[in-house]
């Protein structure tokens, strides 16, 4: 039986809180806010309060994990439009994870409208209201994500939040994107946090226009970002910096690969690493030295 109790939460700089993994070594969201990082990486950069003069709109939460990403794109679109009606499928592996969340304080910070929603979701895998059907599906994403790619199911956006590559490769192969780029709708957005040259080249191997989710309210040459969104037209995407779009030359930008969808984690990673020893590209740490990254 799984054990909801060993989740034992850990406070990020916006007062938020979050979980350690012990399996994957890594905090589930940025040291600097949980909750900041769901509105700003995920909400805002899908521009759910615009979206949200919708009758309709249609979620996907890949990794939900504490829930937090559904729940601030719940804050955002009933803000503006009460009477939006909410479609959301997550993805997750632990269910324990949803269960943690809601039986300690975590989700008092949410309005009482999501934190009920949080609850059912956690407790029953199911939410209807007349304003919502969200649904948890439980198991490996790479699995589960295939009957719902081959249905009518197309998000307007798809929050992509794995663990990082090196501890979650498996969420961030090019052929695990083909299945999330099924479910995306034509004017859809998928966001995700990482701004990594292996994920971004996936993306557009995946069929994807890529831009960046700016740290300001300008992205200058030589600026990093907080993330990468992507869609099926680059018309409302922030361009990469010129030193973002040099990083997809380099080695760092080879994709990892899966092809059953199946594969164990090690088995990604050495196959990348076999990939990027074989490269003739630039290395990364000459394209770190040009652009005077420590
Ligand atoms: C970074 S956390 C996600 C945080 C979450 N979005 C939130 O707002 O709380 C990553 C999540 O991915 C889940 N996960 C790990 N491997 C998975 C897999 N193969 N399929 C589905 N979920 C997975 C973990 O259990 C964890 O909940």
């Amino acid at each position: 039986m799984p054990d909801s109790t060993l989740w034992i939460p850990q406070p990020t700089d916006d007062g938020s809180f979050t979980f350690f993994s012990d399996e994957f070594g890594e905090t589930f969201h940025s040291r600097f806010g949980a909750r900041q990082e769901a509105f700003q990486k995920f909400a805002q950069a899908t521009d759910l309060a615009v979206k949200a003069q919708q009758e309709t709109l249609r979620l996907l939460d890949v990794c939900y994990g504490l829930g937090y990403n559904t729940a601030a794109a719940l804050e955002v679109i009933w803000a503006v439009n009460p009477a939006c009606y909410v479609e959301v499928v997550g993805l997750e592996l632990d269910e324990t994870v949803p269960q943690a969340a809601v039986g300690s304080a975590l989700i008092d910070g949410w309005s009482l409208r999501v934190q009920e929603v949080l609850r059912a979701i956690a407790t029953h895998h199911c939410c209807t209201t007349p304003q919502l059907n969200a649904t948890l599906l439980v198991g490996d994403a790479r699995q589960t994500i295939q009957p719902l790619a081959q249905s009518e199911f197309q998000a307007d956006a798809i929050f992509l939040d794995p663990f990082s590559p090196r501890r979650c490769p498996q969420l961030w192969t090019v052929d695990f994107f083909a299945q999330v780029a099924h479910c995306l709708a034509p004017t859809g957005k998928l966001a995700t946090y990482s701004r990594s040259a292996a994920v971004r080249s996936a993306m557009l191997a995946a069929g994807l226009c890529i831009g960046t989710i700016p740290l300001g309210n300008t992205h200058l040459p030589h600026e990093w970002s907080q993330g990468t969104v992507g869609s099926f037209t680059a018309q409302t995407l922030y361009p990469l910096s010129p030193m973002e779009q040099e990083h997809l030359q380099t080695r760092a930008a080879i994709p990892y690969r899966d092809p059953s969808l199946s594969d164990l984690a090690t088995t990604i990673l050495e196959r990348h690493q076999q990939q990027q020893n074989q490269s003739t590209r630039e290395s990364t740490s000459s394209w770190r030295r040009r652009w005077g990254i420590k």
